[in-house]
């Protein structure tokens, strides 16, 4: 069994350790509003990328960041351009990106002040926050649309996010003791779980 394949055998909950599912009518609204979708699924690519790059150049001297994070760039960006063209295919345009209110969020649970450390945990936590939630809104998307098409499409990004969510933790575990980052983690978790529990649920956006 492949690492893929592992990963999408095991319930969502299960292995992301989400607390708030997202409602299962969240797909048939996102069926009904697939040009808002692809739109703010191309900016969330285009986003985590450049993420990725801040993040390559604020941390510069860390060796195993740099590294694991090159990579994570060309293939965000490889996203990117793959739901661009799924958007021309159907003679759509990228159009203008939304405020995401699921990411101002996240943004205002980051420590600002304090040791670098904290705030280093909190970045990677926030990424692989998102990669997480991603991850489980593109696999009802590769459950529940109509197409199969575009199914098996969003089962390809998710096993990519997937496995983002834990380069993520496992970069964190790097450099900060294990037993911190579990316990900012479950911190993370129970605050994203109120976050999604506050936002309306829309069909035209990922989060
Ligand atoms: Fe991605
Ligand atoms: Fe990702």
């Amino acid at each position: 069994m492949t690492h893929d394949e592992h990963t999408v055998s095991v319930d969502t909950k299960a292995i992301l350790g989400l607390q708030f599912p997202t409602d299962p009518r969240w797909v048939n609204l996102a069926q009904l509003s697939l040009a808002d979708v692809l739109s703010d699924h191309a900016y969330c690519e285009q986003k985590a990328a450049a993420t990725c790059m801040s993040l390559i150049q604020r941390y510069s001297q860390k060796e195993e960041l740099v590294t694991a994070l090159a990579p994570i760039v060309t293939e965000e960006w490889g996203h990117f351009r793959l739901v661009l063209a799924e958007l021309h295919k159907r003679g759509l345009s990228l159009g203008v990106q939304r405020k995401d209110e699921y990411v101002v969020a996240l943004i205002q649970f980051c420590q600002k002040g304090g040791a670098e450390e904290g705030r280093l945990l909190d970045q990677l936590l926030m990424m692989a926050m998102i990669e997480a939630r991603s991850c489980e809104r593109f696999k009802r998307l590769s459950e529940g649309l109509n197409d199969e098409y575009l199914r098996k499409f969003y089962r390809r990004f998710m096993e990519s996010e997937a496995g983002h969510y834990t380069l993520f933790i496992e970069l964190a575990d790097t450099y900060i003791n294990k037993e911190k980052v579990r316990a900012r983690w479950n911190e993370w978790l129970a605050y994203e779980a109120e976050v999604m529990n506050g936002l309306e649920l829309r069909g035209d956006r990922i989060h």
